[in-house]
């Protein structure tokens, strides 16, 4: 479940702040990417080059060391994560996020952050049980704040009671548990269409595109992995079922556009990733057509455009994905067709470069949202893009929830 995660670690100033690096380190070999901001107690413990070297990514303790002038860090890490889990997290760190202080990197973050937020508190019993403590505990958890109770046992001060940070393994199974609860996928019907379609000219010849269908399958793929029910709707491809998607096989642009509107009222999330047609020909051959001399005209007809029909009859809750193939102007041609056909995100790729679009094993994408600046994804395999399409529908669904 933490695979591709995108985790915001905070490790405030306690004894158990050498057990955070192991936690960072287990979170990292789940396939999580895992950033860390360090209180200035905190690195009194242990040393920001652990955190780096655990998680290979930067570690932030410094709300002021602005390293990349485009953004303003504790925004932008707030944003990025799709969750923050403090360990250990003080009494100190409890007081201030109980009562919104923002005095240094890590609580300033904690207030921008929107994502579910996780606390493993760890201190000296008394100071657990104190009234203060305790208040501050049940004031965080009324606001959603999560929390991974401390264990009982020898202390590091001395003491024997309950204030031991929970061991990074019970950690890492508590996030794994909530999260697979909270995946905001889970139990949407999703519809996907992929590959081309096929417009026959006569019983042996076709109208179609170079589409091969990976990237749906692989957005179908992933979407059933994060528990969505997922309907397929392929044209003509070469590939093999994804595990629990249930997959409808289709061959021209009308067939997909009946099965799509048949199954549409009932659907949560549609992600038309198909290279439909735009073109048929308006006459179909019943028998093969024979080769003659001089030149041949097919005259040809609009197919209906599912896409803009889906986004005339889209209810209130559903959400529309399109995709938009071009060979230039990629971010103008996206933000027109999410507007001109009533979507929530156009996902746009330059079928022209040699490492993206149709028989490609990888993709370079621009993804445009509403009221959103265009945003341009690194070169990756479609599987990833197709987690980083997915990601950005589960914030959409979390919005609108
Ligand atoms: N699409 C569709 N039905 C069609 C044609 C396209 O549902 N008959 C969908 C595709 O699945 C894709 C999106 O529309 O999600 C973009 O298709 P594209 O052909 O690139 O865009 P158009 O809006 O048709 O614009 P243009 O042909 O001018 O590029």
């Amino acid at each position: 479940m933490l695979q591709n995660k995108h985790i915001l670690l905070g490790v405030s100033g306690g004894i158990a702040a050498f057990k955070a690096a192991a936690l960072a380190s287990k979170l990292t070999q789940a396939g999580a990417t895992v950033k860390v901001i360090m209180t200035e107690h905190a690195k009194e413990f242990v040393t920001p080059l652990t955190f780096q070297a655990l998680t290979r990514e930067r570690v932030y303790d410094d709300t002021f060391a602005e390293k990349d002038p485009e953004k303003v860090a504790h925004i932008d890490i707030a944003d990025w994560a799709d969750l923050v889990i403090i360990a250990p997290a003080t009494a100190n760190l409890l007081g201030k996020a109980a009562n919104g202080i923002a005095d240094d990197m890590l609580s300033t973050t904690l207030l921008a952050a929107t994502c579910p937020v996780y606390m493993a508190p760890a201190m000296n019993v008394n100071m657990y049980n104190q009234p203060a403590v305790q208040q501050n505990m049940e004031t965080l958890k009324g606001r959603g704040c999560r929390f991974i109770e401390p264990g009982d046992g020898y202390l590091a001060c001395g003491w024997v009671g309950k204030g031991r940070l929970a061991e990074p393994e019970e950690i890492v199974a508590f996030l794994e548990a909530e999260e697979k609860v909270h995946t905001s996928l889970a139990g949407k019907k999703i519809l996907v269409t992929a590959g081309p379609t096929y417009e026959y000219v006569d019983p042996v010849r076709v109208f179609t595109n170079p589409s091969t269908g990976k990237m749906g399958f692989a957005i179908a793929a992933e979407a059933a992995a994060l528990e969505a029910e997922v309907t397929l709707i392929a044209g003509p491809v070469q590939l093999d079922d994804p595990p629990g998607v249930k997959r409808i096989n289709v061959t021209t642009a009308e067939e997909m556009y009946n099965e799509v509107m048949n199954l549409y009222p009932s659907t949560d999330i549609v992600v038309k990733t198909a290279a439909v047609a735009d073109y048929k020909p308006k006459n179909i051959l019943s028998q093969k057509a024979k080769k003659q001399d001089g030149d041949m005209d097919i005259p040809m007809e609009r197919t209906i455009d599912i896409l803009a029909e889906l986004g005339r009859q889209k209810a209130a809750h559903q959400l529309l994905i399109g995709f938009a193939a071009e060979s230039n102007n990629i971010a103008n041609y996206a933000v027109d067709k999410l507007e001109r056909k009533n979507l929530d995100m156009v996902v746009g790729n330059n079928i022209t470069a040699e490492d993206a679009g149709f028989r490609s094993e990888t993709n370079r994408v621009i993804i445009v949202q509403k009221g959103q600046e265009p945003e341009d994804l690194p070169l990756m395999t479609k599987t990833e893009t197709a987690k980083e399409i997915l990601r950005r529908v589960e914030i959409l669904i979390k919005r609108d929830a």
